[in-house]
């Protein structure tokens, strides 16, 4: 099992830790700082012990792992970047507060200013440093220096936006799969409302491992709760989406817990699903899905799949220290209108088979029509043509 590192003051060092807050110089930070300074707080990129140091950026750029401690699996970059003034200004110092709207919800001790490569930062992250992918568009637009440090956060970070109840950490996970004497639980990442495509990786899943001989196999359902892009379905929306898909018992809820990630979403393709997967590894999970282009978005010039589709898959399974979790593989799943279903795409009978696009589904939801028979749960689609109609009036 994964140690969980949590990088919270311990209550009896609260009131110390406050006093000495409120006497350091504050980095005000951003909305998608915050989101990581959650995500290194409970632990999920243990065993990190806060904003990466030059080093360990390094190790992650060069060697998609870190090394301190042996080969570590960490793709991508948790780091904090800080204008030229905050460097020039805060240089030197023994430690830092991080304020987010006037709070302060952390320190940063020992902290490390080094410089924010952006370019050679995207191109190794992303593969590209296309300044119109959504997330490079903000490594661009933040600050050209990073600071790394040991973070002592000083309260939970709660949103307040009536979904607090479902981001539970990773040591919060472990115990509820216990309560529920799990002995198999398989992890689903996602960024999209849930169509019976990914239900069907889930559903088979489920089926493989009771063949297996697993008696009690739990799914974490496990959508992602940061950042994502403008056109990708908003948490709330996709929350309430989901509960009609587990009403609906396209899911069962009884073997399926519902959690939030509090991650960020990157947009880089096989770089970013090791670390999906990881995160996931550390809360529990002994199976993670993967499926086609996870991670991954159309090219924001040319609109081609920025990543090839497959290749997620692969490296995910081939990936070096994701010791304590098996990978599921799946291929894509698309419409067969034969059949009436979401199945598995057989390029043998390529004319049964439909992809439908999220721009096909965003389009069908717009003007208020329904998907064709099969393809998502109709209470669930009622809650994308409800989104998609609100956008519309609010436009
Ligand atoms: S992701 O950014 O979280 O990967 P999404 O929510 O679309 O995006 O996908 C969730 C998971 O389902 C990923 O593992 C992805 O590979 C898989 N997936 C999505 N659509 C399909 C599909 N049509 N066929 C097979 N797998 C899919």
């Amino acid at each position: 099992m994964e140690e969980v590192n949590e990088l919270f003051v311990p209550e009896n060092k609260l009131n110390l830790a406050l006093a000495d807050a409120s006497a350091l110089p504050t980095i005000s930070i951003t909305k998608l700082d915050l989101e990581w300074v959650q995500v290194l707080s409970e632990g999920w990129a243990s065993p990190l012990k806060g904003f990466m140091r030059e080093r360990e950026l390094l190790q992650v750029l060069h060697f998609g792992s870190l090394l301190d401690g042996g080969a570590i699996n960490m793709s991508i970059p948790i780091v904090l970047p800080v204008s030229t003034e905050t460097k020039q200004e805060l240089e030197g110092c023994a430690a830092v507060a991080l304020e987010y709207q006037g709070s302060c919800v952390a320190i940063l001790r020992n902290p490390e200013f080094y410089a924010h490569r952006k370019e050679e930062r995207c191109a190794r992250q992303f593969g590209t440093t296309c300044p119109q992918h959504p997330y490079i568009k903000m490594i661009m637009e933040g600050g050209d220096w990073l600071v790394g440090g040991d973070l002592e956060v000083l309260e939970r970070i709660k949103w307040n936006d009536g979904l607090d109840q479902y981001r539970l950490t990773p040591k919060e996970l472990k115990q509820k799969f216990k309560d529920m004497q799990a002995d198999a639980i398989f992890a689903f990442q996602l960024r999209n409302p849930v169509h019976n495509g990914h239900a069907l990786l889930m559903q088979d899943t489920k089926r493989r491992l009771l063949e297996r001989g697993y008696k009690n196999p739990v799914l974490l359902l496990h959508p992602l709760g940061g950042w994502t892009k403008d056109d990708d379905v908003p948490l709330s929306w996709r929350m309430t989406q989901h509960a009609a898909i587990l009403e609906e018992g396209v899911l069962d809820p009884s073997s399926t817990i519902v959690a939030i990630f509090p991650s960020p979403m990157m947009y880089a393709g096989p770089t970013e699903v090791q670390w999906h997967c990881r995160a996931r590894m550390i809360a529990g999970a002994n199976f993670y899905i993967v499926g086609r282009d996870p991670a991954g978005m159309p090219h924001p010039v040319t609109k081609q799949d920025l990543y090839e589709p497959t290749h997620g898959g692969k490296v995910l399974t081939m990936a070096p220290g994701l010791t304590s979790v098996e990978i599921i593989p799946f291929r894509v799943a698309a419409y067969n209108k034969t059949k009436k279903i979401m199945d598995f795409y057989d390029p043998e009978c390529h004319a049964d088979f439909e992809f439908i696009s999220g721009t096909k589904m965003r389009s069908l939801a717009l003007s208020g029509e329904n998907p064709p028979d099969g393809f998502m749960a109709l209470k669930a689609w009622k809650v994308l043509v409800e989104y998609y109609s609100s956008l519309q009036k609010n436009n």
